[in-house]
């Protein structure tokens, strides 16, 4: 049974995406936007992907999240509004939302639509006395929040799953920034960030021997022959996901397997054999690092939270 709760579409139209496909595309080196992975079945696969035996940080957030829930919600006090921006499953929250003392309000903010409206059903059904206000919108981009009810409380931006690696290092500073922008003062935010490590466990995680991310990643082709009346032919392509020390992130790529030429949305696209299109990055940062980009928006670290293995670091930030 679902629960209620409030929904908000903010989510930006179908020419946002052709517009994006097409500049990526045209660019040179080409790519494309890796928040367009979540359509619905991306969503999904990423879900898959998570439950990977190589893909390490999910399990290790959520066991970090489990074990230190009571201090997490001893930091964040009584009557938050917890504002989660990817909310995808809303499975981490759980976690806090089950350790908080009387949270006023609840927010996902999710870019993939019907994911989010799922998500929110189930999660108000298991926590009925909670008000539950979901909003579609592309949190990449700055956005208002609905009014939230509870007169009192702090409002915490919730951002977990190193979903902020996929920021540019300037683009991280200008996000949170945008984030204490939607928060207002006072505004504090508990982030999820993947650690930096050596290269071999992060190239297990994002080349898992079941093909979830190869799956993920050309799903991106699929969902633009869906919605783009596009005929790539996807056996062509191929997923490619490495280490690059020197910038300290995962890359992944598109990798056209022969000569071919494609048409979406009425265009056409020529593309040669081993060339490849970038889909996206994820920093890994080392601590201290991560708390000197957030420091220049403003953000100082109050706690961090990591595994016995320092795998994954979960960091809370005040504003000041
Ligand atoms: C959801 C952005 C954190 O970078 O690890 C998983 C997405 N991409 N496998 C990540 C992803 C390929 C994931 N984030």
């Amino acid at each position: 049974m679902d629960g209620d709760f409030a929904f908000h579409d903010l989510a930006p139209g179908q020419e946002n995406f052709r517009d994006a496909v097409i500049a990526g595309l045209d660019g040179n080196p080409r790519s494309l936007p890796c928040k367009f992975f979540y359509d619905a079945r991306g969503s999904e696969l990423f879900e898959e992907i998570c439950d990977t035996p190589e893909y390490y940080l999910t399990r290790t957030e959520l066991a970090i999240l489990d074990e230190f829930a009571d201090a997490i919600a001893a930091e964040i006090g009584p009557h938050a509004r917890l504002v989660e921006l990817g909310s995808g499953a809303s499975r981490k929250v759980r976690l806090l939302l089950q350790a908080l003392k009387q949270p006023a309000a609840y927010v996902p903010v999710d870019i993939s639509r019907e994911h989010l409206r799922e998500a929110a059903g189930l999660l108000a059904a298991d926590f009925p006395d909670l008000p539950v206000i979901a909003v579609c919108a592309d949190y990449t981009r700055p956005f208002r929040l609905p009014p939230m009810p509870g007169p009192t409380g702090k409002r915490v931006g919730f951002f977990p799953g190193s979903t902020i690696g996929n920021f540019e290092p300037e683009a991280v500073v200008r996000f949170l920034r945008n984030c204490a922008e939607l928060l207002g003062p006072g505004g504090e935010m508990l982030i999820g960030a993947d650690l930096k490590k050596e290269s071999e466990l992060l190239d297990a995680a994002y080349n898992d021997r079941a093909g979830k991310n190869a799956a993920f990643n050309l799903n991106m082709l699929e969902r633009i022959n869906r919605e783009l009346s596009g005929d790539l032919d996807i056996d062509q392509f191929e997923h490619l996901a490495f280490y690059n020390e020197d910038e300290r992130r995962m890359e992944l790529y598109i990798r056209s397997l022969a000569d071919q030429t494609a048409t979406i949305a009425g265009r056409s696209f020529r593309f040669e054999r081993g060339e490849r299109i970038h889909t996206e990055n994820s920093y890994k940062y080392p601590q201290d690092e991560f708390c000197r980009l957030a420091g220049r928006a403003g953000f100082s670290p109050v706690h961090s939270w990591t595994d016995k293995n320092e795998l994954f670091c979960v960091y809370y930030f005040r504003q000041g």
